[in-house]
């Protein structure tokens, strides 16, 4: 039976991590800047916190200064705009995250919107955005430019290829579909709304799952030989009572047998996204201090 290769995630995303930190000693044994990211947290969501913490240990491992703003979660709009504007004019701080979903008393687009676009590691800013469809230097959102790192990797050039984007999050789906264009692929966007899902889904040679629904695409979805890559991370009840697992959006064992290559849940696409923010916060660094930027991978 066919067994598709498992994409290793973490082999990965260590390695976008090892880079990372040679070009932050780079920079600093150069007399240059230190890169430098700024975290901030609305809020006390479990989930959230881990992540936001993650996030500064990764950035200190690799050299980087770290700035983590934990703020509660009554904080007004204004207030998340004032430390917003202080980062922006913080020469220490070269990317700024502004960790999502805010509270709903705050305009996040709002928010998003305040972040200088030379420092918006997220790639959420409109200016980001418009650049990356437009063509032009942009920084670009980190889980969708994982992914388009793990497929290059797999695949090499992408030029011709049909893939699919299920889903079309400002964060995962519209970003990935442009990558994916930008790489000169065949793309469709499917959602919710699409019909025949799993017929658009056996045409192509990439899919890139992000809809947040577990393993809801099937191994009859994938063509023989596609590249499946599920950013899904999404936690279900596991067999044993009242014990949960986490699981992507692809049915993985069914999947694994008909594909060529798939990334599993956990440890597939999850890893990549806080090394590419790495990645972007020295693209920002090199970029607003005029200097010469190398792509990582
Ligand atoms: N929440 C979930 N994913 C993300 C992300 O990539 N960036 C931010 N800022 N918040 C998130």
């Amino acid at each position: 039976m066919n067994q598709a290769k498992i994409i290793d995630g973490n082999a990965v995303a260590a390695e976008v991590r090892a880079t990372v930190a040679a070009r932050v000693a780079t920079l600093k044994e150069a007399g240059g800047p230190t890169p430098g990211l700024a975290v901030v947290l609305v809020g006390a969501d479990p989930a959230s916190q881990v992540y936001v913490r993650n996030k500064n240990k990764r950035a200190v491992e690799v050299g980087m200064n770290s700035f983590e703003h934990f703020l509660p979660a009554e904080t007004t709009e204004q207030d998340l705009l004032t430390l917003v504007e202080r980062l922006n004019l913080d020469h220490r701080v070269h990317g700024i995250l502004v960790q999502l979903p805010l509270p709903k008393q705050i305009d996040a687009q709002k928010v998003l919107e305040s972040i200088h676009p030379a420092k918006d590691v997220d790639g959420f800013h409109p200016f980001n955005v418009g650049r990356l469809v437009t063509g032009g230097a942009a920084l670009v959102p980190c889980t969708p430019l994982g992914c388009l790192l793990l497929l290059k990797r797999e695949l090499g050039n992408l030029s011709g290829k049909r893939a699919i984007v299920l889903g079309r999050s400002n964060i995962v789906g519209k970003p990935m579909a442009q990558l994916l264009l930008r790489e000169s692929a065949t793309v469709t966007i499917a959602h919710s709304r699409t019909q025949d899902l799993p017929g658009e889904c056996r045409r192509a040679d990439i899919v890139v799952a992000a809809v947040g629904r577990p393993e809801m695409v099937r191994g009859d979805w994938i063509k023989p030989g596609a590249t499946v890559i599920d950013v899904g991370i999404n936690r279900v009840p596991a067999a044993e009572e009242g014990k949960t697992r986490l699981v992507g959006d692809v049915a993985f064992a069914e999947a694994a047998t008909v594909a060529g290559a798939i990334t599993p849940v956990p440890g597939g696409v999850g890893p990549m996204t806080i090394a590419i923010l790495l990645r972007n916060a020295v693209e920002a660094c090199c970029r607003l201090h005029d200097l010469p930027f190398e792509e990582v991978l």
